[in-house]
């Protein structure tokens, strides 16, 4: 190979595009750090809200700070009419995920003021978002169950809201809190695919709402978002703990591909998992469910051994939603819900120091060749 031959790094595995202030991923030591702080840290101690702020702003709020900012989200919690119609309007056949990213697409319409990326018109734009995604996702739902909407509650923090909006009733604490540990978990992961998209968006100083309805695209796809949903339709196929070891040797000689395992940067292990698994332990117990927390054992052992591939986050919070309630389709929404605000501060960095993003590919077509005389008519 001539040194001058591009070095072609297929899916951009390793490659260094860009410096991010926003979290860093050290597959090495298996961690994980917001703004420098480790995330298991901020998920002992931190509310949701407290680590969306923290993602924004650089720094954890002050309780004033954080007063001002909740305040802010709760004001701004319900569904316009015009984006419940929209929602109304598209059949039960569409993917939640089409219809979250079909209302953002339409709460980004009827902003009047969607071309203001001045920094402050961002942040704007990213609470307004923070605030409302709850609304859609819970209307969602309610809807396909043939439910009554759920109005948003102002006296209530962000995920006691959600999860009331959502099933018509406040959640235990154990719930509350395994709710609240998966949003904080889920927030921000550096150059994952759909953060990369809505930089990639943000580059051509198109809109945050179009950043926002990229990345929402990107994270449905089953290899990235939609994996927390699929590991669920897995559980649901093997049934039992005791066909687990036998499903995944059939799975594996198929080249299946088993979700909820593996990871592009962490090979030894997802810095997560632990914080979600003992999140998870408590609905286990909380619901008295033995049976799922042996199915989790045993595919999971399984795949190990047979593998050495380890689990990811999809893996603990798929089954930590079935306990919370929620129906399946509804997993990936759940985590867009969280990752607004990774993707958009992401979309901040992007456009404090832009560079649009395009990158050079190597043509391996046909050689030059001239179009042929067109057949007679
Ligand atoms: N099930 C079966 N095989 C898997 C696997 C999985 N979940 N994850 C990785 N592998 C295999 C690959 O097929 C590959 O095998 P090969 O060398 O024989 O071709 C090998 O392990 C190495 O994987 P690699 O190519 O380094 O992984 P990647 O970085 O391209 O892919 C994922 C990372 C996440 C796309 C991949 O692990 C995957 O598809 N996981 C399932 C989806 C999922 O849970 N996504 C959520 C991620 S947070």
């Amino acid at each position: 190979m001539s040194t001058d031959e591009p070095q072609i790094r297929k899916g951009l595995a390793g490659v260094v595009v860009d410096t991010t202030a926003v979290s860093k991923v050290n597959a090495e030591t298996n961690s994980l750090l917001y703004r420098g702080y480790p995330v298991q840290q901020l998920a002992a101690s931190r509310s949701f809200e407290e680590v969306a702020y923290l993602l924004w702003h650089g720094e954890l709020p002050t309780a004033e700070q954080l007063a001002e900012f909740s305040a802010l989200e709760r004001s701004q919690r319900a569904l316009d009419p015009a984006v419940r119609r929209v929602i109304d309007d598209l059949p039960l056949t569409a993917h939640p995920m089409d219809v979250v990213r079909t209302a953002v697409s339409v709460i980004g319409a009827l902003d009047p003021a969607w071309a203001d990326s001045s920094r402050d018109g961002l942040l704007r734009k990213s609470y307004a978002l923070f605030a409302k995604l709850p609304a859609i996702i819970s209307y969602d739902q309610r809807r396909r169950r043939g439910q009554e909407v759920v109005e948003p509650d102002p006296s209530l923090g962000y995920s006691a809201n959600f999860l009331r909006m959502s099933f018509g009733e406040a959640p235990s604490y154990v719930v509350l809190k395994a709710f609240d540990v998966s949003m904080i978990l889920y927030a921000e992961h550096s150059f994952n695919a759909s953060t990369f998209t809505a930089r990639v968006v943000a580059s051509t100083l198109s809109d945050l709402y179009s950043s926002v309805v990229a990345g929402i695209g990107a994270l449905k796809g089953p290899l990235h978002g939609g994996a927390n949903e699929a590991v669920m339709h897995l559980f649901d196929e093997i049934g039992t703990a005791e066909n687990a070891a036998g499903w995944l040797e059939k799975a594996l000689a198929q080249k299946r591909t088993i979700m909820g395992f593996g990871h592009r940067v962490y090979k030894k292990g997802d810095s997560r998992v632990p914080t979600m698994k003992a999140a998870l332990d408590t609905l286990i117990e909380e619901f008295d469910r033995p049976d799922l927390a042996a199915l989790y054992d045993a595919l999971e052992q399984a795949m190990t051994e047979r593998t050495g591939i380890l689990p990811n986050l999809d893996y603990p919070s798929g089954p930590a939603y079935r306990l919370i309630g929620y129906d399946t389709e509804m997993f990936t929404p759940l985590f867009v819900a969280s990752r607004i605000t990774g993707w958009t501060a992401h979309v901040m960095e992007q456009l404090a120091s832009n560079a649009l993003i395009r990158p050079l590919s190597l043509y391996d077509g046909p050689e030059q060749r001239s179009v042929p005389e067109p057949p007679p008519a």
